[in-house]
């Protein structure tokens, strides 16, 4: 395929064997190649024609790959190919990626990559996280449409209440991945380090957003020990950041519960469902944080 020799023009070297992956959200394919000249690399592509929204999102990753840090915890880009309608994104290769469960020993790793993340100031070509960030007035919404069971006509209104001003809240100068979940981290068991991956949505915002958003992840992913391990461990994470990072919280499920009853799978299939469940998961994490705020 023209696409595969463009690649191996730009890395310099024949693709020797590939595997494909799995995993992830974007319409797209992504493999491990093996290269003749002894390497192996990460590689995804995407057609516009497929979806331009995420051809978009690999060129815009790919600029802000560029700009990271030395000392920021990623993979680093090698290539940007583009041929016809398709672009292809290329970096190293990074072992220990996983799909979750999370495990103390991954949280641990992943909170201090996090916290190393946000000691960074954002590098200047990247935009408030205001921009970067979508459907956080879900609760809102959810009231003018009308909150759909008992729990809802409980705590949609306060939930909508603390997430309000989110604009200002979120907002900061300091380096922000933004699209934390298990399936963009990677983690080596060997030196309990971890890395974070897919960084198109990376912006200037506050240092503790991905924590926060971590905490959402470990109970929408959920923690090996079970739901009730996985809720403790958000919490005692929340506890140990600035309030705010609470509204985060709440304002995360809200995302899931407004996307999961507006935005139809056709894109992509069964995400509705798996936005339903994760705004389930959470509930026992956001009541306790409503009640505590
Ligand atoms: N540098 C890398 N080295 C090894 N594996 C990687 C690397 N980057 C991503 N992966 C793995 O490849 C799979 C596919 O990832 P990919 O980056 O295509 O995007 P995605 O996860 O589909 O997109 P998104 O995160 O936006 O939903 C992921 O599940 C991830 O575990
Ligand atoms: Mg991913």
């Amino acid at each position: 395929m023209p696409l595969r020799a463009a690649v191996s023009e730009a890395l310099g070297s024949a693709i020797v064997g590939h595997r494909d992956l799995h995993g992830g959200m974007s319409p797209g394919p992504a493999a491990a190649l093996e290269l003749a000249d002894g390497r192996r690399v990460f590689a995804k592509a995407i057609s516009s024609e497929v979806r331009a929204h995420n051809h978009m999102l690999l060129h815009r990753e790919s600029a802000v790959l560029d700009a990271l840090p030395k000392t920021v915890p990623a993979a680093r880009r090698l290539a940007t190919v583009e041929w016809g309608s398709w672009v292809a994104l290329v970096t190293t290769w990074v072992d220990g990626t996983f799909n979750g469960p999370w495990t103390d020993e991954s949280i641990k790793a992943v909170v201090r990559a996090c916290r190393i993340v946000g000691e960074h100031r954002a590098p200047n070509v990247l935009r408030p996280v205001v921009e970067r960030i979508f459907d956080f007035d879900g609760w809102e919404r959810v009231l003018a449409l009308g909150p759909a069971d008992d729990w809802e006509a409980e705590y949609a209104g306060r939930a909508a209440e603390v997430v309000a001003g989110w604009e200002r809240w979120t907002s900061g100068d300091a380096l922000v991945h933004r699209d934390l979940r298990a399936d963009n981290t990677a983690v080596d068991a060997k030196t309990g380090s971890a890395t974070l991956l897919d960084w198109a949505y990376a912006a200037a915002g506050s240092p503790w957003l991905d924590l926060a958003q971590l905490a959402a992840d470990i109970v929408g992913t959920g923690h090996i020990h079970g739901p009730q391990v996985a809720t403790d461990r958000a919490y005692a994470l929340i506890q140990m950041l600035p309030v705010d990072a609470a509204r985060f919280v709440v304002a995360q499920s809200g995302v899931w519960r407004i996307r999961a009853a507006t935005i139809p799978d056709t894109v992509m299939p069964m995400i509705s469902t798996w936005r339903r469940e994760r705004v389930q998961a959470l509930r026992p994490l956001v009541t306790r944080l409503i009640r505590s705020l």
